[in-house]
């Protein structure tokens, strides 16, 4: 078993798809082993994407993650980064595969609905920034 670390992001709470997003995420053999739901600060939205604070998207990214509440999951399955990717679909939600989540309740790029670590290696870092 391996872990990831998933955000149901404030555009698709807001839209409640919340529960959709659970229902797909445990009926694709994923077990929610820790969960809670935030509204993220402004130092915590900061620190969590710090790896993209030189990013020209960095502001809108801090001030939409702080919109609203997010769902924060710690997801386990085997492979679980690449699966949990796959079944996110592209960052894009235009360019999602069919069927995928950010194809289903993304709105664009920015608020993509969900997120998903990229590595192990961050998996852990983003797990432990909040459980
Ligand atoms: P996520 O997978 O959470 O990782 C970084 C986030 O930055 C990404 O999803 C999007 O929400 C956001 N993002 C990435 N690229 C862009 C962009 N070009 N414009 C605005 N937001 C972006």
């Amino acid at each position: 078993m391996n872990n990831t670390l998933a955000l149901i992001k404030p555009d698709a709470m807001q839209k409640g798809f919340k529960d959709e997003i659970r229902e797909d995420i445990m009926n694709n053999g994923f077990i929610i082993a820790e969960e809670k739901t935030l509204h993220l600060s402004v130092v915590q939205a900061k620190g969590f994407y710090s790896i993209h604070k030189d990013k020209p998207f960095f502001e809108e990214l801090v001030e939409f993650m702080t919109s609203s509440e997010t769902h924060i999951m710690k997801l386990e399955k085997a492979n679980a980064v690449s699966e949990w990717r796959n079944l996110m679909g592209a960052t894009n939600p235009a360019e999602a595969e069919a069927g995928t989540i950010r194809a289903k309740y993304g709105t664009d790029i920015s608020m993509n609905a969900t997120h998903g670590s990229d590595s192990n290696e961050n998996a852990e870092i983003e797990i432990n920034f909040f459980f």
